[in-house]
C-alpha cells in the first residue's frame, strides 16, 4: 500500500469524466488500497480515483470511526430531501463552501469482489457519496456554489483539509 499524491486544481485530471472499471484485477486492488490509505492519511471522508490521476470509477468512503466503503462504478439511484453543508475537498485546499446537497441517496455498484451492492447514506454520508460521484464526472463541489460569497478560506490555522469538511461539521 502506498499513499498517493492528491491532485489540487488547476490539475485537467480533477476535470475529466471517469471511466467504467470493466475488470476487477489486480492493478484496482492496487488502487484501492492505496486509495483508502491515502484517505485515511488525509483524515477525510471520501476520495474519488480521479483526485490520485486515475480515470476511472471508483471511490472510497469512510465515516469517522467506521470501516471504508468501497464502490466501483457507483450510480445513484434515488436521491430525496435536501441539507445544507459546509464542504471542503481535498483537491481544493484552503476553501470550504456553503451548498446544498441530497439529504439522502441510495447508491449502487460493485464492492472490491465484484460483488452488486447497493446502500442508503443519510446526512455526512449522502454528502460524501454525491461529492464523490461528482468527483468522477469532473464537477468539484465549488460548481455548486451559489455565489462567490458562499467560498470562505479556512484560518491560517486550519492546515488540515478534509474532504467534506469533517471538521466544520465536528465529525
Ligand atoms: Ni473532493
Amino acid at each position: 500500500m502506498a499513499v498517493l499524491p492528491i491532485r489540487r486544481l488547476p490539475k485537467p485530471t480533477l476535470r475529466k469524466k471517469a471511466k467504467k472499471v470493466s475488470s476487477i484485477d489486480g492493478s484496482i486492488q492496487r488502487l484501492i488500497d492505496d486509495m483508502i490509505e491515502t484517505l485515511q492519511q488525509a483524515s477525510g471522508v471520501g476520495l474519488a480515483a480521479t483526485q490520485v490521476g486515475v480515470p476511472l470509477r471508483v471511490i472510497v468512503l469512510q465515516m469517522p470511526e467506521e470501516e471504508p466503503i468501497v464502490i466501483i462504478n457507483p450510480q445513484i439511484v434515488r436521491r430525496a430531501g435536501e441539507q445544507a453543508v459546509t464542504e471542503g475537498c481535498l483537491s481544493v485546499p484552503g476553501y470550504f463552501g456553503e451548498i446544498k446537497r441530497s439529504a439522502s441517496v441510495t447508491v449502487k455498484g460493485l464492492d472490491r469482489h465484484g460483488k452488486p451492492i447497493r446502500m442508503k447514506g443519510t446526512d455526512l454520508m449522502a454528502e460524501a457519496i454525491e461529492h464523490e460521484i461528482d468527483h468522477l464526472n469532473g464537477v468539484l463541489y465549488i460548481d455548486h456554489l451559489e455565489s462567490p460569497d458562499k467560498l470562505h478560506k479556512t484560518e491560517a490555522s486550519t492546515t488540515r483539509e478534509t474532504e467534506s469538511a469533517a471538521d466544520e461539521k465536528g465529525g
